[in-house]
């Protein structure tokens, strides 16, 4: 339980010394708009009954009381009355606590080739459906190295769709709920064809990207067509030290992204490196097949191609890579906004037969929170 050591207040500020010496100093407007009280806050479903501009322009602090849990606030000028649990306070206090970034590459384990000695992230696929610790374990795997390969998927078509059940929602696209991935008669995209295919992202040219990729095996009996893992955030701290400039012309400059075909013409713009308000790499762009006609102004194009190249360099070190031949059976469920993948070519003797599908980070980061919150 969260106690409180001293406090003092004036009419803009609370300030706080905790047990363990940590400080808080929290704004009058700040406490205000955050009361739990009833009348600020549905108590069925927490959310704000209030908006900004129903509260007064000029709040102040009156008076604060120390109860055994809780502090009492009585404001000014309209003399309202909040209670705020001290465990909540401390644990919502924006001088101790950081915001909640699911993407920041700041929170995540950057890894490289060697990182896996013992063994890759892995889970069978009846225990991810059936034992919510493994489940919990595979996505914890998803947000900490981007990618988890279940294994024991039966050999049947739409298990993908069976998967995303499991963890969150499908994103529909005009490739359909799921894609096959095979050589076809006359393709709409590369990745229908025997050709090796460059680490990439899928998908830069839609709004929203999709977050979440999963490719699963059904039939690899052609030669070649091994697959190929690379973790996009730490080849962009990789750039970031060896040129910061080429990072920050990547990640400052938005280009276009598009696909079309006889049906469709997506198109979307954004960085290849994105970064958030700390600075911290949230989501990459990159996949040569997609980059729309590049539209910079002359000085600045002169400059992005030296770094686009250095970082296309990066994403070619093979130490940087994992490279493993996906069986039938196994499906690699992964962060596609920052795992790149890649396949080597493959025999056109044999069938190699691949199902994908897309679904969305946030619901994945939903049901591992509430996985995490039972355990
Ligand atoms: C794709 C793709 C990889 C593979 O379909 O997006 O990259 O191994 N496929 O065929
Ligand atoms: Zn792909």
């Amino acid at each position: 339980m969260s106690r409180i050591r001293t406090f003092s207040f004036d009419r803009d500020e609370l300030a706080i010394t905790w047990e363990d010496a940590s400080e808080s100093i929290l704004q009058a407007t700040w406490l205000r708009d955050h009361c739990q009280m009833p009348a600020s806050r549905n108590p069925d479903n927490g959310q704000r009954l209030v908006s900004l501009t129903d509260l007064p322009e000029e709040i102040a602090i009156d008076r604060v009381e120390l109860e055994t849990s809780r502090l009492v606030i009585d404001f000014s000028p309209d003399g309202h009355r909040s209670e705020f649990d001290l465990d909540w306070l401390y644990s919502n206090c924006y001088c101790l606590n950081r915001p909640t970034d699911d993407r920041s590459a700041a929170g995540k384990i950057l890894w490289s080739g060697d990182s896996f000695a013992q063994q890759i992230p892995r889970v069978a696929w009846p225990d991810f459906e059936g034992r919510p610790a493994r489940k919990r374990a595979a996505l914890q795997a998803v947000r900490d190295y981007g990618f988890v390969v279940i294994d024991s998927v039966p050999c049947e078509e739409g298990q993908v769709l069976r998967v995303i059940g499991q963890f969150g929602y499908l994103r529909e696209t005009n490739y359909g709920k799921l894609f096959d991935v095979r050589t076809r008669v006359d393709p709409n995209n590369l990745a229908y064809t025997n050709l090796g295919l460059g680490c990439h992202l899928d998908n830069p040219y839609r709004d929203p990207v999709p977050g979440v990729q999963l490719l699963h095996c059904l039939e690899s009996s052609a030669e070649g067509g091994e697959s190929i893992l690379q973790d996009g955030f730490m080849a962009a701290q990789k750039l970031r030290e060896e040129d910061p400039e080429h990072f920050a012309l990547l990640s400052q400059h938005w280009i276009s992204f598009r696909f079309e075909d006889a049906d469709t013409d997506l198109r979307a713009r954004g960085p290849m490196i994105e970064v958030n308000d700390l600075d911290e790499v949230i989501r990459l762009r990159f996949n040569n097949r997609s980059i729309d006609t590049l539209l910079l102004p002359p000085q600045i194009l002169r400059l992005y191609y030296p770094a686009y190249r250095h970082f296309a360099e990066i994403l070619e070190r093979e130490d940087l890579q994992i490279r493993f031949r996906l069986e039938p059976g196994e499906l690699i469920l992964f962060d596609n906004t920052r795992i790149l993948h890649a396949r080597t070519p493959y025999s056109a003797a044999g069938t190699r037969h691949l199902q994908g599908a897309y679904s969305d980070l946030d619901g994945l980061y939903s049901c591992l929170r509430k996985l995490e919150a039972q355990a």
